[in-house]
This record gives C-alpha cells, sequence and structure tokens, in this order.
C-alpha cells in the first residue's frame, strides 16, 4: 500500500513539473527562431548558380551538380529538356557532357539501348547550387584526406 502511494505521489510530482517546464525548443536552421505554431516570414529566394564551371566532385560516385540553371525545364513522360542537350546525338551541337554508360544501365547492369527508365528523372539525382550560405556546419572529409591521414607514418599523426 505505501508502495502504490509513494508511486502515486512520484507520477503527481514528476507529471506536473513535466506540464509546467518551459515548451520544448525546436532549432531549425531553416526555420530560424519562429516557434512551431507561428508563421515564419519566407526566407528570399537565393540566386541559383550559373558559372557553367564543372564543381569537384566530392566522392566518385556523386551525381555531378548542375552548372546551370535549369529553370522551368520541362521533364515528364512527354518530353525530356535535359537529354535535349545531354542525349549522346545531341551533344556535338551542344557540346554538353554526354550521359555516362550508367545512365543506361539496369538495375543487372546490362547496358540498354536507350536511357535507363531509373535514370530518366534527372533532378532525382542532379541538382543545381544556391549562391547561398551554409544552413549548418559541415565536418564531411575528402577520402583522399583520410587515406593520407591512415597512410601517414606514426609520427606524423596527430
Ligand atoms: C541548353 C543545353 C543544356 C540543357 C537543356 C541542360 N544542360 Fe546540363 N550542361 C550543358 C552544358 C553545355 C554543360 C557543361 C557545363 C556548362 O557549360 O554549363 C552542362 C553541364 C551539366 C552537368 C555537369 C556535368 C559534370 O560532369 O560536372 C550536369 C550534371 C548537367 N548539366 C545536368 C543537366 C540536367 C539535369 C538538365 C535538365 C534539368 C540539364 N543539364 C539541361 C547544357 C545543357
Ligand atoms: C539515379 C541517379 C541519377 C539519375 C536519375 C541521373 N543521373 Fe546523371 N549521374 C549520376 C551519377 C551517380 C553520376 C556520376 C557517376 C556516373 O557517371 O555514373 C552521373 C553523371 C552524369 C553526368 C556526367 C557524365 C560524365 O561522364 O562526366 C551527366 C552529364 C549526367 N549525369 C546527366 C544526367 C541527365 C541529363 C540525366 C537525366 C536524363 C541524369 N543524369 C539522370 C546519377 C544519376
Amino acid at each position: 500500500m505505501k508502495i502504490r502511494v509513494t508511486a502515486i505521489a512520484i507520477c503527481i510530482l514528476f507529471g506536473s513539473a513535466a506540464w509546467a517546464a518551459p515548451p520544448f525548443e525546436v532549432v531549425d536552421p531553416m526555420r530560424g527562431p519562429t516557434p512551431v505554431a507561428d508563421e515564419a516570414d519566407p526566407p528570399l529566394i537565393s540566386p541559383i548558380e550559373n558559372k557553367d564551371i564543372k564543381r569537384m566532385r566530392t566522392y566518385s560516385m556523386q551525381p555531378p551538380t548542375i552548372p546551370h540553371k535549369i529553370d522551368g525545364y520541362q521533364i515528364d513522360k512527354n518530353f525530356n529538356r535535359c537529354l535535349t542537350c545531354h542525349a549522346r546525338v545531341n551533344t556535338e551541337v551542344t557540346q554538353a557532357p554526354p550521359l555516362s554508360v550508367t545512365h543506361y544501365m539496369d538495375r543487372d547492369s546490362n547496358v540498354l539501348a536507350e536511357v535507363s527508365p531509373r535514370r530518366y528523372f534527372c533532378v532525382q539525382c542532379h541538382v543545381p547550387q544556391a549562391e547561398a550560405k551554409p544552413l549548418v556546419a559541415n565536418d564531411y572529409q575528402d577520402i583522399d584526406v583520410i587515406l593520407k591521414r591512415l597512410t601517414a607514418p606514426a609520427s606524423d599523426k596527430k
């Protein structure tokens, strides 16, 4: 009986403590300090980088980012604007880099005659970049940096 009373007392104590606690604060760098129930002012839309300079790939299988604007480009079952420049047969005229062979492979690695359906919707994987400050910190390390560290003589290791 005593145990039950103590248990109920603890429940009431901690229950009311949780009730009285300040609201849980969520810090979302995209949303800013606006409380969840309020409507935030939408941030200005950053300009899209359009320098036509290829960016380094961060790892070998990374889909390269798009170095040009793609505003209003239609990609649906009827038409693919990207392929008007990037399809193998159009690249001599457009000087766009052609799709690599992986875009023609099905999931069993058979190379097909046409772009594989799983690579048709380009922006599933390829994205343009905004000229904006990063929203969150990033401590990603390039594999070359990691390999260098791993293969460095013990005396150089920090
Ligand atoms: C008007 C022609 C044209 C269209 C349309 C076009 N591109 Fe490009 N794209 C280029 C050219 C030319 C380059 C080479 C770099 C440059 O000049 O911007 C390029 C570069 C790229 C690259 C960089 C490749 C690398 O190795 O870094 C990617 C990825 C890319 N485009 C994807 C797309 C996607 C996805 C679309 C459709 C949403 C698209 N492009 C539509 C002409 C085009
Ligand atoms: C499922 C993800 C995916 C989709 C969808 C996709 N790609 Fe890629 N793409 C990649 C990856 C990964 C690479 C880099 C490795 C490689 O070549 O496979 C790449 C590489 C490229 C390159 C550089 C080729 C080279 O040899 O340097 C171009 C250009 C490109 N893609 C354009 C496109 C276009 C245009 C479309 C739409 C028709 C498209 N991609 C659809 C994942 C994708």
